[in-house]
């Protein structure tokens, strides 16, 4: 027997996922897939990832009587979720491999560790200045203005940011954010952006997505254009620097890297300890999905592979589709579902969640196709067929 194969998990072992979201949700469909069954905890008795998961533990994070018996119930785990606490994983991992590790993801949750971790290791980031008091605002150099506050731990989808154009303004959003430890970056001009999806296993080896090209709107992904409209030597570039993170964070599993193209250069913004919305093309267009990846790595299997098989563009469904305006006010109804099935190369994943709220992750859909130009238009068409305003 060599030594990879006395470390993989083989089914039909029981896999544990921490956080029910949809992320957590596509891990048990690509899980049960591949002969394994999987546990999830969430606090949540609605979260998607339940409908389909073998058992859902429905308890918090750090309901420690819970997690004695998930631990013992399973052969690895993993999160979806970067908010959950780094001391779960930590404690979880007396007992079980738990893959990231919780000082891997304690350094992508906190934007002051995880802009910390960028300079301390020479990677490619925005100005910057860690905001713990109003005195810091004052003390912030005049260059980072016009900036964006952002706090610290558990923003998400442009929640928990503020832009600001001096100090009084950066100061009254402090406030406003109750003095929450916060990260003040400078509002640079982005040309685009893109991020890399990767997988690295537990010897290091590292296999990247194609790198997809991102457009937000409101601060949430809208739209993600795979291959990026990018040059070779850029994608190139974002793909060392995404498995130099990986490798400084001893990352295993899927991650996701946030880049802003500015000025024709390369700026990290974020990590996702996890596999990311802007990989979801990957279900339908790779060998080798985000989420079977995550598998794999998980469970000490060697690598699937990530090319794409075709040329996609995904389009995010927020809950802001179920309102619709008339008059006499707001209307809530479901969406008409059918104006999507009539494209023949669309693929839609609704992921369950039984109430809609304005800005709130729905579901996606990609179109796939062999001709950028066509795959593009046809995506916006779908997408204003739906109900989408804007382009
Ligand atoms: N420093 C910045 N300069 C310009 N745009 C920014 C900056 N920071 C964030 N943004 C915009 O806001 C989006 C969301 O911000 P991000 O920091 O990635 O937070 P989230 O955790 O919500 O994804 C980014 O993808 C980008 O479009
Ligand atoms: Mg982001």
């Amino acid at each position: 027997m060599n030594a990879m194969s006395t470390t993989m998990i083989l089914p039909p072992a029981t896999l544990g996922m921490l956080g029910g979201g949809q992320l957590g949700g596509f891990f048990v469909a690509a899980a049960h897939e591949l002969g394994y069954q999987v546990w999830v905890l969430d606090p949540d008795k609605n979260s998607p990832a339940a409908r389909s998961a073998d058992r859902h533990f429905c308890a918090d994070y750090d309901d420690f009587a819970a997690l004695d018996e998930f631990a013992a119930g399973c052969a690895a785990i993993t999160t979806e979720f970067e908010n959950v606490p780094a001391a779960t994983l930590d404690y979880l991992a007396k007992f079980v491999p738990v893959r990231p590790s919780g000082s891997a993801v304690a350094i992508c949750q906190n934007r002051i560790a995880e802009k910390s971790f960028l300079r301390d290791h020479g990677l490619s980031h925005g100005p910057f200045a860690v905001i713990r008091s109003a005195e810091d605002i004052n003390n912030a150099a005049p260059t980072l203005f016009p900036a964006i506050l952002k706090v610290a731990r558990f923003g998400y989808d442009g929640k928990g940011q503020a832009t600001v154009v001096n100090r009084e303004e950066a100061i009254t959003a402090f406030a406003r954010f109750k003095g929450e430890a916060c990260v003040l970056e400078k509002r640079l001009a982005l040309d685009y952006e893109i991020s890399v999806i990767l997988a690295r296993d537990q010897d290091g080896r590292v296999c990247c997505f194609p790198t997809g090209e991102n457009q937000h709107t409101r601060g949430i992904l809208d739209v993600s254009i795979v291959p990026a409209r990018t040059s070779d030597n850029l994608r190139r570039e974002a793909e060392v620097l995404a498995a130099r993170i990986a490798e400084k964070l001893d990352y295993i599993g899927t991650m996701g890297v946030e880049f802003f193209v500015s000025g024709g250069q390369l700026v990290i913004n974020e990590m996702a300890p996890r596999p990311h919305n802007s990989g979801h093309y990957t279900l339908d267009a790779c060998v080798t999905n985000q989420f079977e990846q995550q598998v794999r790595a998980l469970c000490g299997l060697p690598l699937g592979e990530p090319r794409a098989h075709s040329v996609a563009v995904m389009v995010n469904l927020l809950g802001d589709l179920w309102f619709e305006q008339r008059a006499g006010g707001e209307h809530y109804r479901e969406p008409d579902w059918s104006t999507l099935y009539a494209f023949p190369d669309l693929k839609l994943h609704m992921y369950g969640k039984h109430h809609a709220r304005p800005g709130r992750k729905m579901g996606h859909f990609t179109v796939l196709g062999s001709d950028m130009s066509s795959v593009l238009e046809t995506a916006l068409a779908a997408r204003r067929a739906i109900g989408i305003e804007g382009e």
